[in-house]
């Protein structure tokens, strides 16, 4: 019997993997088995790319080593930066600025290296566009420094206060892997071909850049700023609904309940604000989520429609001094160490990904010159 085709690939298990385990009924999420509740706030994120790329949170020596490498390779080579100055000049979005710089970033040999010199070279690509679109010169980066603060420290060009580098590392652990989410299927499809994993990361940035996927935070911010004030979200929110509008940061293919990164992240924010009298973004954000579910369970019965991790990507970052147009760059300053993390697991299975597909178009027919 023919295979259904679901346009979305709804639970068609296209790989196996023993990265992240998602359940979505339960709401909850594990990384190589830990809870994401108790990793993303506790474990640094050279910890979290040791576990997925090795199995296993690092040893005193292997980590030193990781921590060492992400920051030599913070250090973004010439020919990166010439591609980027051409980026600024052409005034690119930044998503495409980081598919460019990666794209221009030369590859180590022995290519075992490539993993963390693409988790490494993220941060520092999205920081030098951001800056140079600025007229401001890239920072030197500071050898001393872990990945999250390292990356506050390139972008700002102050080193971040303990607390923020903190709620930035609890983001990029929260965010690094999420099962076959579309930007890592397109990465493991790449790899599949015996392309480089580079290749998978410029592929998948295409992919991440999409406002359903990884452009979300940004119009999920945009939702909360037009609300304003807690008093009118029941308002607001009822309006975007009558049009037939999509609430941003809201909905997931996989939860039917709440995303369980968006508790781990309006957490991060509530440490972060405790001693600056609180977050009013964050305040706001929770009165929104409350609302939002109640009026998507009328708009859309049985849907299980929650606040996915975006709408409180949307507070953190922008509690971190981080505008919004660099938002889904900065979830792939997290999430490319899934995608090598993926890449590696399906150069392990070495199997071109080629599904099938059920022609729907004209029956054969004969092709004839055209009447002179
Ligand atoms: C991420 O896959 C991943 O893991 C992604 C991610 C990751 O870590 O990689 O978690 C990151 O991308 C999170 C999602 C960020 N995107 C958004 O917040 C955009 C808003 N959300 C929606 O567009 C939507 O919820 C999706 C795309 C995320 C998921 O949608 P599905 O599973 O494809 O569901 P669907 O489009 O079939 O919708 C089912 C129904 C539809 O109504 P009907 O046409 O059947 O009447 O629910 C409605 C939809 O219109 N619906 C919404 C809605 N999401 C779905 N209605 C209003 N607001 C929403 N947010």
């Amino acid at each position: 019997m023919a295979a259904v085709w679901r346009p979305g690939l709804e639970g068609v298990v296209a790989a196996r993997t023993g990265l992240t385990d998602i359940d979505g009924a339960a709401g909850r999420l594990y990384v190589r088995g830990y809870p994401v509740e108790e990793l993303a706030p506790a474990a640094s994120f050279e910890e979290v790319v040791h576990l997925l790329l090795e199995g296993e949170r690092p040893g005193g020596p292997d980590g030193e080593r990781l921590r060492a490498a992400l920051a030599a390779g913070r250090r973004l080579p010439a020919a990166v930066l010439d591609a980027l100055r051409g980026a600024v000049a052409a005034a690119m979005p930044p998503i495409e600025a980081l598919r460019l710089g990666i794209d221009a970033l030369p590859l180590p040999d022995p290519p075992d290296g490539t993993p963390l010199a693409l988790v490494a070279a993220t941060p520092a690509i999205a920081a030098a566009y951001w800056r140079g679109l600025r007229g401001l010169a890239p920072v030197e980066p500071c050898p001393d420094l872990a990945h999250a603060a390292g990356f506050l420290h390139l972008l700002h060009g102050r080193r971040p206060s303990p607390a923020e580098a903190r709620c930035l590392e609890t983001y990029l652990n929260a965010m690094v892997d999420h099962g076959l989410n579309a930007s890592t299927f397109a990465a493991r499809v790449i790899v599949s071909t015996r392309s480089d994993l580079k290749s998978a990361v410029v592929g998948a940035l295409g992919a991440l850049k999409g406002p359903l996927h990884g452009g979300a935070p940004r119009p999920a911010l945009e939702l909360l700023q037009e609300i304003g004030t807690p008093d009118r979200a029941e308002l607001v929110l009822r309006a975007h609904l009558d049009r037939g509008d999509r609430l941003m940061g809201f909905g997931h293919r996989e939860y039917r309940v709440r995303d369980p990164r968006a508790g781990v992240l309006a957490d991060a924010v509530s440490r972060l604000a405790a001693d600056r009298g609180g977050s009013r973004l964050l305040d706001l954000a929770l009165r929104v989520e409350a609302v939002g579910s109640r009026l998507l369970d009328e708009a859309k019965p049985g849907r299980g429609l929650r606040a996915n991790a975006e709408l409180y990507t949307a507070v953190l970052l922008s509690e971190l001094g981080i505008p919004s147009d660099l938002f889904t760059t900065v979830f792939a300053v997290s999430r490319v160490a899934g995608w090598v993390a993926h890449g590696l697991e399906q150069q392990a299975v070495d199997r071109l990904v080629r599904p099938a597909s059920q022609y729907v178009g004209p029956p054969p027919r004969v092709w004839r010159a055209a009447a002179g």
